[in-house]
């Protein structure tokens, strides 16, 4: 029977899903692999489960890089430092490291990626995007015969648990987020998720892999939904469409273009019934054409799938493969980034019920080639009643400029919300 030898760190929620699942699925794995998972070291700070003592190590350094023995290192202390340098590290020492760090892998790739080509360890990070869904050795080791387009996802559970909340039971994103909150499906410090920035380091991640070319942080446009309100919900539910954080990328060509941001998209899109905190990914291959893989996206034990079978994979392999990219060194000299994509729009404003504020309005769309699609006005008041637009594909700059001159129409009360659709 081979065997290698684990060394877990970081003993959290995920870190506890990948203990319990290295017990529980030991006999499983000798029977199907002829593999036994040793599972020789833990060290976290903190220790959410009970473990054998004898299995607790005190430095990384001298406990778990420098034993010779240890064949593959889990990391799951999230964050940078020292994650990063204990990933280093370990690659450093031939060691294969498995992690589920996102906001680790989104910025700091090509080091690690270039350490673990220098010692021909392996590095593997499918939990990092989507949880338990297998996205990433999908693309990696089943779509190589295509060359992907376009990548959609939500891949961030806990502003897909509050939009479902939103549409469903009509409550406000601030009680949803309070609830949310209070059963741990929020972090305490909520920004991450709702401002777009964990499923921006996801996008760059998955981005990165579907297009076999970096696509950095910074070239990501983001935008959480902390301005979403009850209100945009209902009118795009009225319009036929559902309302989710996308995170969207595209390639054509040499150019890339790559979003995270709230979307309407038509209620008969498989993403619309992507609900509560359920991760999908939809892609475009050019020869499969659409594909949508659909699963929980966090998650102790969804997780821990992901990590564990990272481990088996890795043990299996007698030569790592490692990841290449056409702009390996300087991203933006190989790749355009784009920042004037074309997409739908849904415009909410709020305006004085007074004859021919819909001529100026639609005059001014118009003067900017932004077509409409549809239009729908609500009531009659002596103070402000709300004009929805659907424009048809429009320029992104085109339509903030629009929106600018429209802001100065003195019946225009205010432009509550601008979100793009994607049809
Ligand atoms: N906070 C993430 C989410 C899970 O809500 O999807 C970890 O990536």
């Amino acid at each position: 029977m081979r065997e290698v030898n684990i060394a877990l760190v970081g003993l959290g929620t995920v870190g506890s899903g990948v203990y319990k699942t290295l017990s529980m699925q030991k006999e499983r794995v000798e029977h199907k692999e002829g593999l036994t998972l040793n599972l020789k070291k833990v060290l976290a700070l903190e220790y959410a489960i009970e473990i054998d003592e004898s299995l607790k190590a005190k430095d990384f350094y001298t406990d778990i890089a420098a034993d010779e023995s240890i064949d593959i290192v889990i990391e799951l202390i999230g964050g940078i430092s020292p994650a990063k340098e204990f990933i280093l590290a370990a690659l450093k020492k031939g060691k294969t490291v498995v992690t589920a760090n996102k906001e680790l892998m989104a910025q700091y790739w090509p080091e690690l990626n270039s350490a673990a080509k220098k010692s021909g360890a392996g590095l593997y990070f499918e939990a990092s995007v989507g949880g338990g869904i297998p996205i990433l050795r999908t693309i990696w080791e089943s779509l190589q015969a295509n060359e992907i387009t376009s990548v959609m996802g939500i891949i961030n559970g806990t502003t897909n648990y509050i939009l479902t909340k939103m549409a469903e039971e009509n409550q406000s994103y601030e009680a949803v987020l309070k609830e949310a909150q209070r059963l741990g499906m929020a972090e305490a410090n909520p920004k991450s998720d709702v401002e777009g920035y964990d499923a921006m380091y996801k996008l760059s991640i998955l981005s990165s892999m579907a297009f076999h070319a970096r696509v950095p942080i910074e070239y990501i446009y983001r935008e959480g939904i902390t301005n979403i309100t009850q209100e945009d919900i209902a009118y795009g539910k009225e319009l036929g469409y559902t309302l989710k954080l996308l995170a969207i990328s595209k390639r054509r060509g040499n150019t890339v273009e790559a979003r995270v941001h709230p979307t309407m998209i038509p209620n008969a899109h498989p993403l619309a019934s992507v609900r509560g905190s359920f991760n999908a990914i939809y892609l475009h291959g050019n020869v499969v054409d659409d594909i949508m893989l659909y699963g929980r996206g966090a998650g102790d034990m969804p997780t821990a799938s992901a990590v564990v079978s990272d481990v088996i994979y890795a043990a299996n392999q007698s030569s790592h493969k490692h990841t290449t990219f056409y702009n390996e060194k300087d991203a933006s000299s190989e790749m355009s980034f784009e920042n004037n994509w074309e997409s739908a729009f849904f415009l909410r404003l709020l305006v004085a019920d007074s004859p021919g504020v819909l001529a100026k309005i639609s005059n001014i769309l118009g003067k900017f080639e932004v077509s409409v699609a549809s239009v729908i006005q609500k009531g009659q008041s002596e103070d402000s009643v709300p004009l929805i637009f659907i424009t048809h594909k429009a320029n992104e700059l085109s339509v903030k400029s629009a929106i600018n001159e429209i802001s100065d129409i003195d019946e225009v009360i205010s432009v509550a919300n601008i979100i793009r659709v994607e049809n």
